[in-house]
C-alpha cells in the first residue's frame, strides 16, 4: 500500500517564517558550542577515512545552505570564495565534483577563522532571505531549511564521534571537557566492580539479567509518511527522511526483546568467555574482520592495570560496568547476540516496540557524550529505547516498499546508500533529543565502530 511519496508540503506563512528564523539560529550554534572545547590544531586532523575534521563539518552544513537554499533563491547571493561550492561538498554528484572524501585532513585552507566567517556569512545570508522571501519559493525554501537543520543536527553527532576519534589516536590522552572526566570518573566508581557481594540486586552488573518484553504476532504499520502541514504545527516532530517513507504494512511475527541495552559488564563476560575466539558465534565477514584487525574488545577500550579502560571525551576512564556497551560493529554485536543465545531485533520489531513509547533517554543536551547506566531505569521500564546507544538491528539498510527518492540533488542524501549498510534505530548520547523518532534509521557500513552503536536483544518464542 504505497501511500505519499511527494516531497513535504510547508504552508508556512510570515509568521512561521520568523519561527524558522529562531530555530535556524538555535541548531547553528549549538554547533559552534560543540567545538568550542577544541583547540585550533584540533580543528583540521583527519584521524582515519570516516573521519571528518571538525573545521571541514562546521563548513559542510553551511555549504548546505549555501548550495540548496542561497544560490537559487536569494537574489544577489554572493559566496565568498567559489572554491568552497566543490570544496565543500560531501557527495552530491549532480551538484558538482566533490572534493575526495579521505583527503579531507590535508586542507590548511580555509583557515578555521575563514571557516567561522563562512558561517557567520551564511547565517546573515539566511537572515536576509527569511526577513523578506519570495513568496513564489516559500514552501520550497522552508522544506529545504528544514532538511539543512536536520542535517545539521546529524553533523553535530557526526562532530562528537569524530572528535572523540581524534582524541583517542594522541597518546596524550587529551580531554575535551573536564567536567566530562568528572561525571564518568564518578560513575565508574559508584558501579560496583564484578562480584561485588553487597551489591544491591538492581544495580549488580553482573547478576542483573534484562527483562524480556513480549509482542504479540501481526500486521504490523512502520516507517512514515510525509507530514501535510508545517512542523510548527506539530511542535517540530513533524519531519521525516525521505528513507522512512512510505508507512506500509509488514508481518511481524511473535517476539521477545530486553528491556534495556547490553552492559559493559556482560560485554565483558562475553570476551573472558573467549567471545572473539570462538568461531561458532561469528558471521563469516566478522571473522575475517577481527583477524585482519586483531580486535578483541570495543573501539576505544585498553586495559589499564588489569582494569578495562574507554578514551572518552573526558580522556582516559574505566568503563562503567552498568553502562550500555559502545562502539562495537554489527559483527561484534551479532556474535554477542548469538553467544547469549538470542538475536538481534529487526527493524520493524525494534519500531513495533518503540512507537508508543515517548522518546526519553540520554541525549546531547545531557553534555555526557558517553552512555550512562540510567537510574533505576532498568527495573522502572517499561524500556530504555532511546537515548545512550544506537542499537543494530538485524536489518539491511533497503527502500521501504515504494520509496521514492526526493528530487534533484537532495535525492542523493538517503537513497544512494540502500546497499552494504545496516539500519541502528533510537538515538545515543550525541543525538539531540529532537531529532529522533520511532521510525528514524539510521545507518552504516557493519564493520563501523566509531558511531556510538551498542546492542540490545530479541529472541523468537
Ligand atoms: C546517516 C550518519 C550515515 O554520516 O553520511 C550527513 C548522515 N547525511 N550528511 C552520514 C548524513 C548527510 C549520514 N549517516
Ligand atoms: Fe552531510
Amino acid at each position: 500500500m504505497t501511500q505519499t511519496t511527494r516531497a513535504p508540503i510547508n504552508t508556512a506563512d510570515a509568521a512561521h517564517t520568523l519561527e524558522w528564523l529562531r530555530r535556524f539560529q538555535r541548531v547553528r550554534s549549538a554547533s559552534e558550542t560543540l567545538c568550542a572545547p577544541l583547540e585550533t590544531e584540533d580543528y583540521m586532523v583527519q584521524s582515519m577515512a570516516d573521519v571528518s575534521p571538525p573545521k571541514w563539518h562546521l563548513a559542510h552544513v553551511s555549504w548546505f545552505f549555501e548550495a540548496f537554499i542561497l544560490t537559487p533563491y536569494l537574489k544577489d547571493y554572493q559566496t565568498p570564495d567559489p572554491a568552497y561550492d566543490f570544496l565543500f561538498n560531501s557527495y552530491y554528484e549532480t551538484h558538482g565534483t566533490p572534493f575526495p572524501r579521505h583527503l579531507r585532513g590535508t586542507i590548511s585552507r580555509p583557515t578555521v577563522k575563514q571557516v567561522y566567517q563562512f558561517r557567520a556569512h551564511i547565517d546573515q545570508e539566511m537572515e536576509r532571505l527569511l526577513s523578506a522571501p519570495p513568496p513564489e519559493h516559500l514552501d520550497e525554501i522552508i522544506d529545504r531549511l528544514e532538511i539543512g537543520l536536520h542535517h545539521e543536527q546529524q553533523h553535530q553527532e557526526l562532530l562528537v564521534m569524530d572528535i572523540r576519534h581524534i582524541l583517542s589516536c594522541n597518546p596524550l590522552h587529551p580531554v575535551y571537557r573536564d567536567d566530562i572526566r568528572q561525571t564518568l570518573l564518578a560513575n565508574a566508581e559508584q558501579a560496583p566492580t564484578a562480584h561485588d557481594d553487597n551489591a544491591p540486586v538492581d544495580n549488580d552488573p553482573v547478576n542483573n539479567e534484562p527483562r524480556w518484553h513480549r509482542y504479540a504476532a501481526g500486521v504490523r504499520q512502520i516507517g512514515a509518511d510525509y507530514p501535510t502541514e508545517s512542523a510548527f504545527d506539530h511542535d517540530g516532530q513533524g519531519f521525516v527522511f525521505d528513507s522512512e517513507t512510505p508507512r506500509h504494512r509488514q508481518y511481524v511475527a511473535e517476539f521477545e526483546l530486553a528491556d534495556r541495552p547490553v552492559t559493559n559488564a556482560e560485554f565483558i563476560k562475553f570476551i573472558e568467555d573467549g567471545g572473539y575466539s570462538r568461531t561458532e558465534l561469528w558471521l563469516s565477514d566478522g571473522w575475517h574482520l577481527i583477524h585482519q584487525t586483531g580486535w578483541q574488545a570495543p573501539e576505544y577500550w585498553q586495559r589499564v592495570d588489569g582494569r578495562w579502560h574507554t578514551m572518552s571525551l573526558g580522556g582516559l576512564v574505566p568503563v562503567d560496568l552498568n553502562a550500555p556497551v559502545c562502539h562495537v560493529s554489527f559483527y561484534e554485536a551479532d556474535a554477542y547476540a548469538r553467544w547469549a543465545g538470542a538475536r538481534l531485533p529487526t527493524e520493524a520489531e525494534w519500531e513495533t516496540a518503540a512507537e508508543d513509547q515517548p522518546t526519553d533517554g540520554h541525549f546531547v543536551e545531557d553534555e555526557v557524550l558517553q552512555p550512562q547506566a540510567s537510574a533505576g531505569a532498568r527495573r522502572q521500564g517499561p524500556q530504555q529505547l532511546y537515548g545512550d546507544v544506537w542499537e543494530w538491528t538485524g536489518s539491511a539498510f533497503l527502500p521501504y516498499p515504494g520509496f521514492t527518492p526526493l528530487e534533484g540533488s537532495l535525492g542523493e542524501y538517503n537513497g544512494k546508500f540502500m546497499s552494504g549498510q545496516m539500519v541502528l534505530r533510537g538515538g545515543c548520547c550525541a543525538t539531540p533529543g529532537d531529532h529522533i523518532r520511532a521510525s528514524y534509521r539510521n545507518f552504516f557500513p557493519p564493520q563501523a565502530r566509531w558511531a556510538f552503536s551498542g546492542i540490545r536483544l530479541a529472541r523468537d518464542i
